[in-house]
């Protein structure tokens, strides 16, 4: 089989890897991949939001199964582009891919379908969330509507923050189009863990579940990220919460995606908040999570395009899916600086020093001159495996300081406790 990926980070990396190990798997092509998927796979220079080139391509070089990365790519319809011209294609189609394009939506479906998840209101008006906003108390979670590169959703501990952020979103309009709508939610406490599926429409097949650590420094201090690190299993997720959440909130939402007359196809992600409560869903996402994908995909045992393809033909109740007992613990490496402003084009040595066990996906990452440089904010995401998460943690930190690159910084404390 011919498959093509599309992105350009760890998280595609990492799905490419897994691809790479299957026997049906002759030629994978990456749109756009970076440094390291070029030791894989051919990369093509195409953005993931153009996906007509995508499609051309896809048909110009007769691929046989297309998996999507990026949320970008899904909310623009390229599953449904894909469809369209005949191209088996991995991912849910634009209308099911609301349940994260629009935090508005995934909220209405949620309360209509009674899946647990945080008291909130919908508004559309700036002056009506305003006076929503000054009549709750804080803790007060203001959440952008649409696609915002995950920056979108403010937890604010005053209400002075929390019209603040509203102000942003609706009036000086930071995520664009986004902010149209807001979602004012009561803030939940607890543990914070993301559990994925796979799902045909029908079938629901649980992942392995992971944590992701979102703050730039040790901690979790300082500013959101794209994520800094993460690690599965986390050992206060045991057999029986995954029960719950399956019968809770994922195995509801998919049965309320198809009731809705919007089939939802792929893998469905949910922001977990585990609360005295029970578990909450804190939001949904229509992909693979990053860099929760580079510690899942090592623990998967089962091949991915028998998954994937079964996902598509509507036949998941088929298919087994096993996961190693394994842990893993994913570090990512970043440029100096990042989330704020960075350089690029920095070497990186001593990646050919590290264990040889030890996985590294590349997200930023350029060749120049044959050598492999920073090209973007999140560098690597460097993955140990072990019998625990205090083994893996132990071999993912011996092995971090071989690999260097000109002000690189990562996180000291994931999967510490
Ligand atoms: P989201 O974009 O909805 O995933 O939110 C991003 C992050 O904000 C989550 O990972 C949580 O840490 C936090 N968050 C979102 N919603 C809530 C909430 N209702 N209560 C507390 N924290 C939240
Ligand atoms: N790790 C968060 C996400 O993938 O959205």
């Amino acid at each position: 089989m011919k498959v093509l990926v599309i992105g350009g980070g760890a998280r595609e990396h990492a799905i490419a890897w897994k691809l790479s190990q299957s026997d049906k798997v002759k030629e994978i092509h990456i749109a756009p991949g970076n440094a390291g998927t070029s030791s894989i796979a051919n990369n093509l220079p195409i953005r993931p939001t153009d996906i007509e080139a995508l499609a051309d391509a896809a048909l110009a070089r007769g691929i046989d199964l297309t998996v999507v990365g990026p949320e970008t790519s899904l909310a623009l319809g390229i599953v449904d582009l894909f469809q369209s011209r005949g191209i088996p294609v991995f991912g849910p189609t634009r209308e099911a891919t609301l349940i994260e394009s629009s935090k508005a939506f995934a909220k209405g479906l949620m309360k209509k379908y009674g899946i647990p998840c945080a008291q909130s209101e919908t508004f559309s008006s700036f002056e009506e969330a305003r006076d929503y906003v000054k009549s709750q108390p804080a803790p007060i979670v203001v959440k952008a509507d649409g696609l915002a590169a995950g920056k979108g959703s403010i937890v604010a501990q005053s209400r002075e923050e929390a019209l603040e952020a509203l102000s942003e979103i609706m009036e000086e309009r930071v995520f664009g189009s986004a902010g149209d709508r807001v979602v004012i939610e009561e803030c939940l406490s607890g543990r914070e863990a993301s559990f994925l599926v796979f799902t045909d429409g029908r079938a629901v097949v649980p992942m392995v579940p992971a944590c992701d650590y979102k703050r730039i420094f040790d901690g979790d201090q300082g500013l959101n990220t794209g994520g800094m690190g993460g690690y599965s299993p986390p050992g206060f997720f045991n057999e029986e919460l995954t029960k719950t959440v399956m019968h809770a909130i994922m195995e509801p939402a998919v049965r309320a995606m198809a009731e809705e007359g919007k089939q939802y196809k792929g893998v469905l992600y949910a922001g977990l908040m585990l609360t005295d409560d029970g578990p909450k869903a804190l939001e949904f996402n229509a992909r693979f999570g990053d860099p929760e994908n580079q510690v899942m995909m090592p623990r998967l045992k089962s091949d991915l395009v028998d998954i994937m393809l079964a996902v598509i033909d509507g036949t998941l109740d088929r298919v087994k899916v096993e996961w190693s007992e394994e842990a893993s613990v994913g570090v990512v490496m970043a440029s100096g600086g990042y989330p704020g402003s960075y350089k690029t084009g920095f070497p990186i040595t001593g990646l050919d020093e590290i264990h040889e066990d030890i996985l590294v996906f590349h997200a930023g990452t350029r060749e120049e001159q044959g050598r492999i440089c920073t090209d973007g904010g999140r560098v690597l995401t460097v993955v140990a495996m072990g019998e625990t998460i205090a083994r893996a943690r132990e071999r993912v930190y011996l092995n971090l300081p071989l690999i260097h690159f000109e002000g690189c910084h990562y996180r000291k404390d994931i999967a510490a406790e």
